[in-house]
């Protein structure tokens, strides 16, 4: 993973992108440092470019910190700038989304078609109840009647929490527990490496376990995506083609106004505690960033066929898959499956099929493709890519050069898009669409406009060129989350406590001498599993429920292919013993509570973990372990036996797996 400095690093001078903007990168440098010396006027001046009910009275509002509001006393509904905004000009009949389906099947709306439905679905909403400032989770898979769901639930002014279709049940009962969720939007099921996964089943569970812990659900809207069968709860369940076909094409919901600070969204993320949070954007602060951030990382054209690929129960498909393509009125497909199925060359077949010119995916899915061999990329023609984009974790140096030479044939520039769930949008990157700057491969490069960001050790000091500290982001801007749902204390303790006043990424990071930016990976416990965002105390809890397990600790552990995945150490109480029973056992509770995606690599049973004299888990010396560094100190620890059980418990798997 590492970063590197010169001489691995590589310098790639890029095609002139952006020149029509800025000729020279000193000019995009100049207008970088004028929208950080003065972020009222540039950011006043973008979020005029949208379409808003009621003018701000204020850009930002900074008094009460760190809960800045954006766009204070401004009205608008996303719908506007993404749907309406477009209908009356050319752009109503363009592709807002070419569906594939991992069968085969594919879809095509336009604007009009999306505009349509989702004005029936709003109406829908409302005869349902829905009023604004009501919350509505979604559940489901990658099908177009996702961002139609998420675009109805805006336009009628509710708040959408949508829970990625391959989390558990119990993890959709929480969050529905925790949004107060009364509606729930779910399909019938979906294909998965060829195989049905049936949803609806999943969505039952899930609203069974959320009614147990006080939760009402009153209805749930099914898709039917497969027709498989599913089992029907009469007076909750509504089919969702019955319910919109009542209306007529030509219904209009006007889209509710409101403000500017109002929560567009909640979307759950993992943590440093065993809850995961749910993170709250707002309407006009996320809505005017995700809009020029989209433009600057792809250089939007009206030919573009832009293509995110990744799924929308992530913040990456919220922002890169509904919000950002559609308030540009970019050309966006969707794919249902997994990304080798039924062959490994399906990416490239699909990028081959809809004339891709930008194609935006995780280092993960990369080294996945990758391993598979070349020939699958060579059998397709990939000449329509003009911009490749990576993102949800740092990209090895090979694997850049891999996606820069065989994939973009030298041709397309690497945009690295630093982010996160709470960043609602690209922080640290390149920026064709405004002008690029020479690539190094494994850096994301610079801030985009508006952010200043910054590298400190410990105390808060900048580090020195080439010295690893902390991610630090030193002025609000417009994607920055409102906060977190129901625990304004957990938002300021969790982001601006560590280096006050400054917003803390939790990442590990490093400068070079020329200032750009290397992302390292989490500087916490949160595990990135194939690009995925995993809190190892939500493993952890879940361990501990068995009646077998007195403690657990989970680690990330070095992987090829998904960059980390979890191990855990588990003590057994007395009178159990460790058998590969158990072990199953424990995998599967994390995979059925949790989800597939967090499923342990294994589970080490050891009689002791290493902890300090004051009984803290020495988290830094088990990850040396799994990375096969040095220990480093170790003379806090209370038992040297310790380490050395789980050495040998770590060697043995190793041995086994060879
Ligand atoms: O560790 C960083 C990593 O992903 C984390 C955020 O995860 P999540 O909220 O799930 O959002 C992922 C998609 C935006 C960050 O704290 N990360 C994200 N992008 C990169 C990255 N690490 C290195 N390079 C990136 N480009």
């Amino acid at each position: 993973m590492g970063y590197t400095s010169s001489p691995e690093a590589q310098r790639i001078e890029p095609l002139p992108y952006g020149e029509k903007y800025f000729p020279h990168h000193n000019k995009y440098l100049d207008f970088w440092r004028a929208s950080v010396e003065d972020p009222i006027k540039f950011w006043d001046e973008r979020a005029r470019e949208l379409v808003w009910y009621r003018t701000w009275d204020k850009v930002l509002d900074d008094s009460n910190p760190p809960f800045y509001r954006w766009f204070v006393g401004g009205e608008t509904n996303i719908n506007l700038n993404a749907l309406d905004r477009w209908m009356g000009t050319h752009v109503a009949n363009k592709v807002a989304y070419y569906w594939e389906g991992e069968d085969g099947t594919s879809r095509v709306l336009s604007y009009r078609d999306l505009f349509r439905e989702v004005n029936k679905l709003a109406r829908a909403l409302q005869d349902l109840g829905v009023k604004p400032g009501d919350t509505v989770t979604i559940y489901m898979p990658m099908i177009p009647e996702l961002p139609i769901a998420m675009l109805a639930v805006t336009r009628v002014g509710g708040i959408h929490s949508v829970v990625f279709s391959g989390f558990s049940p119990s993890a959709l009962a929480d969050r529905i527990v925790d949004a107060k969720s009364r509606v729930l939007i779910t399909a019938d099921g979906y294909w998965r490496k060829g195989k049905v996964v049936e949803l609806k089943k999943g969505a039952d569970e899930g609203v069974s376990l959320a009614e147990k812990q006080g939760a009402k659900v009153e209805k749930v809207v099914v898709v039917r995506r497969l027709g498989n069968p599913v089992n029907w709860v009469e007076g909750r369940d509504v089919w969702y083609h019955e319910l919109t076909s009542k209306y007529p094409d030509t219904t209009y919901v006007k889209p509710v106004p409101r403000k500017s600070d109002d929560v567009l969204f909640i979307l759950y993320t993992s943590g440093t505690t065993g809850k995961p949070k749910g993170v709250m954007h707002s309407v006009g602060g996320y809505m005017v960033y995700v809009y020029n951030v989209f433009k600057w990382n792809w250089d939007i054209r009206p030919e573009d066929v832009h293509w995110t690929m990744a799924d929308v129960g992530w913040i990456t498909g919220h922002t890169y898959i509904v919000y950002g393509p559609l308030l540009n009125g970019a050309t966006e497909v969707m794919y249902e499956g997994a990304i080798d199925y039924p062959q490994p060359d399906r990416p490239w077949q699909i990028v081959e099929k809809y004339g891709v010119t930008i194609f935006y995916t995780s280092p993960t899915a990369l080294r996945t493709l990758r391993q598979y061999g070349d020939e699958w990329v060579r059998k397709h023609d990939l000449s329509t890519l003009r911009i490749l984009g990576t993102v949800g974790e740092p990209i090895n140096p090979d694997v850049w050069r891999w996606y820069f030479e065989l994939i973009g044939k030298m041709r397309c520039p690497i945009v690295d898009t630093w982010w996160m769930t709470e960043t609602g949008a690209a922080m640290i990157s390149p920026a064709p669409g405004i002008s690029l700057v020479t690539l190094k491969p494994g850096s994301a490069t610079f801030p985009l406009p508006g952010i200043v960001a910054d590298v400190v050790d410990e105390n808060g000091n900048p580090t020195p060129p080439g010295v690893r500290g902390y991610l630090i982001i030193k002025k609000p801007w417009p994607g920055m989350m409102l906060g977190v749902w129901g625990d304004p204390e957990r938002y300021v303790k969790t982001y601006w406590s560590r280096f006050p006043g400054y917003f803390y990424a939790g990442d590990y990071a490093v400068k070079d001498e020329e200032g750009y930016f290397w992302l390292l990976g989490r500087a916490d416990e949160v595990l990135k599993v194939a690009g995925h965002r995993i809190g190892t105390t939500e493993m952890e809890d879940v361990l501990i429920k068995h009646p077998a397990v007195a403690e657990a600790a989970v680690i990330g552990a070095p992987d090829p292919v998904k960059g980390e995945v979890p191990v855990a150490a588990v003590v057994l109480k007395a009178g159990y013993q460790p058998d590969e029973q158990l072990r199953k056992e424990l995998i599967e509770l994390i995979r059925t509570q949790i989800g597939p995606i967090a499923t342990p690599k294994t589970v080490l049973f050891v009689r002791k973990l290493p902890k300090t004299r004051s009984g803290k888990i020495m988290r830094r010396l088990l990850k040396n372990i799994m990375e096969d560094r040095p220990l480093g100190d170790t003379t806090t620890l209370e038992d040297p036996t310790a380490v050395e059980e789980l050495v040998k418990a770590w060697e043995e798997f190793k041995a086994q797996m060879k």
